[in-house]
């Protein structure tokens, strides 16, 4: 890929350039539907549970097939096909990225470095399903003898973010006789918000972390290891009671003090973005069963083989990728809004965050060039109707063009009162309000004829023309939300490949790590930071002034 011609000097490229520059230079949605009003039904794709909507894009059949052209030269599905097959796409770990062997069926065959990966998958899952229903069942007991009631995941990134996603997406689906926290800043609150209602004698902490070597998570287990010893008059035993790892590194898990025998392993083929269907999912998996955990797998597979196979023209992640890429490089749009109308999906967005943007926030390709063109977007947003009382004023007038997804289902969770299930077709009634508000705005004649007085028209008209998705399912389940991260993983798959940089590599994260370390001693004691600058050294010594 690294002798790839610039991105920007193709053809398919500047074809997409010219056809922003004439036609649709100013393309309305009012007039692309009044046009063409089939475009709502044909510009939708199924995937598995998930009905999902583009027609209000500011796109043409030219304008997609502008965007399959450019995928076809930048050979999308050849990297997809290399990702499936093992290979070490993640050039600058040197590693293979197969976040999809996590949910392949027991019988499938993938290979890393001729070694078929998928009887390890299923063992993992397996000795997690044999631990989770022990201590669903109270059959594993803390050290005096009492039942776990409480399940503390430490963990940071993407070994906090995946399972504290999903254990709120599935609350609905969790024991509810079980307390789940998920401690991740190394603010020394977090642990002490979170276990200071807790018995120790009751508490399982699992300590997720793909190297086992983060700071903050081994800080945070530290600690969580003091406060559970002064629960149960010190006893060192206790620890192998209350403590297991998940993670790559069985070395550094020994060297903690936790059994190995109480680690669950994943692999360096998972990135830690990409890791909660793996052992990372243990805490979500003891709440909602293994049963619906495979489910929740079965949803991802689904999603999987519908990228694998599904044509260029019906095939969702592609798609979804292409719009990011029409509105990021050809209409300078600096961000993407992900809004669930689910109050279950709150952590849905943050989650997203670290996906997309840890993935695609380069601006080296993948031959080590300085990118000439826009990269991943900024991912932000909150479930709907709070944002809808809070920012959506900008997406509505504001100057800047955010193209959005709004998600949102069918039926309410089964378990909410006739009363509560009834506030579902208001919710819902927001969702389809706010696609309709965005797309087709409301234009200063409209206003008028609602007797506006004329000083006011311009700031009661809406110019509209703001594009969304809208992804709808009948439910959310563990299998749709499945499908729904597949989805975005595989979306920002297709975005990286187009852009030609590595979606697997995080060394953006590694300067601040490393300048922690450093500056620490200067905050604990005083000492002299090598090569520090002046604002930095000042902001040190008031910190120091300030907490005297
Ligand atoms: O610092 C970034 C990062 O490496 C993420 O990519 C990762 O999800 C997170 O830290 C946590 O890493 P680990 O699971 O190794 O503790």
């Amino acid at each position: 890929m690294s002798d790839q011609p610039l991105l920007t000097r193709r053809p398919e490229w500047t074809a997409l350039e010219d056809h922003r520059a004439d036609a649709l230079q100013r393309p309305r949605l009012r007039e692309l539907f009044a046009a063409d009003p089939g475009r709502a039904e044909r510009y939708v794709v199924r995937v598995g549970d998930l009905r999902i909507d583009y027609s209000k894009h500011l796109i043409t059949d030219e304008t997609l097939a502008l965007l399959q052209e450019l995928a076809t030269a930048t050979d999308v599905f050849g990297l997809r096909d290399a990702m499936f097959r093992g290979e070490r796409i993640n050039i600058t770990e040197d590693r293979a990225v197969l976040h999809t062997a996590l949910r392949a069926p027991r019988d499938a065959v993938i290979e890393v470095d001729g070694e078929n990966v998928v009887p390890q998958v299923h063992a993992v899952l397996d000795k997690m399903s044999a631990f989770a229903d022990r201590v669903r069942s109270g059959k594993w007991t803390g050290h005096t003898g009492k039942r776990i009631r409480n399940v503390v995941n430490i963990g940071i990134g993407g070994s906090d973010l995946g399972p504290a996603m999903a254990y709120e997406a599935l609350r609905a689906y969790t024991d509810r006789s079980l307390t789940f926290r998920f401690v991740s800043n190394v603010d020394g609150a977090d642990l002490h918000e979170a276990v200071r209602d807790l018995d120790p004698a009751e508490t399982l902490f699992i300590v997720a972390s793909k190297t086992f070597t983060t700071i903050e998570t081994i800080t945070n287990a530290t600690s969580a290891r003091s406060w559970l010893l002064a629960g149960l008059d010190g006893e060192e035993k206790a620890v192998a009671k209350h403590f297991v790892a998940l993670s790559t590194n069985a070395g550094k898990v020994t060297e903690f003090g936790i059994d190995p025998d109480n680690m669950f392993e994943f692999w360096d083929w998972v990135g830690g973005r990409y890791s909660y269907d793996s052992a990372i999912g243990l805490s979500l998996m003891i709440a909602i069963g293994p049963e619906r955990f495979r489910e929740m797998l079965d949803g991802f597979r689904i999603v999987d083989e519908h990228f694998r196979s599904a044509p260029a023209e019906a095939n969702a992640p592609l798609l979804l990728g292409l719009l990011g890429v029409w509105y990021g490089n050809f209409f300078e749009a600096q961000s993407h809004a992900v809004l669930p109308y689910s109050h279950y999906l709150s952590k849905f967005t943050a989650y997203l965050q670290q996906l997309d943007m840890e993935s695609n926030g380069k601006s080296v390709d993948r031959g080590g060039h300085t990118v000439g063109w826009e990269t991943g977007p900024v991912v932000w947003g909150t479930p709907g109707t709070n944002g809808q009382h809070a920012y959506y004023q900008l997406i509505h007038q504001g100057t800047k063009l955010i193209p959005a997804d709004l998600i949102g289902f069918a039926r309410p969770v089964a378990e909410l009162s006739d009363e509560l299930k009834a506030q579902h077709d208001l919710l819902m009634a927001n969702l389809f309000a706010q696609g309709q508000a965005l797309a087709f705005g409301k234009t200063a004649e409209e206003v008028r004829a609602e007797g506006v007085p004329e000083e006011q028209v311009p700031h009661r008209t809406f110019k509209g023309n703001h594009p969304t998705t809208t992804i709808l399912a009948a439910e959310l389940t563990p299998s749709v939300l499945g499908q729904l991260v597949a989805l975005y993983e595989h979306k920002v798959f297709v975005q990286g490949a187009i852009w030609n940089i590595d979606s697997f590599d995080q060394w953006g994260v590694e300067l601040g790590k490393v300048l922690a370390k450093r500056v620490e001693p200067a905050l604990t004691e005083g000492a002299e930071v090598p090569g520090i600058d002046p604002s930095t050294a000042a902001l040190v010594a008031a910190y120091r002034e300030l907490r005297k």
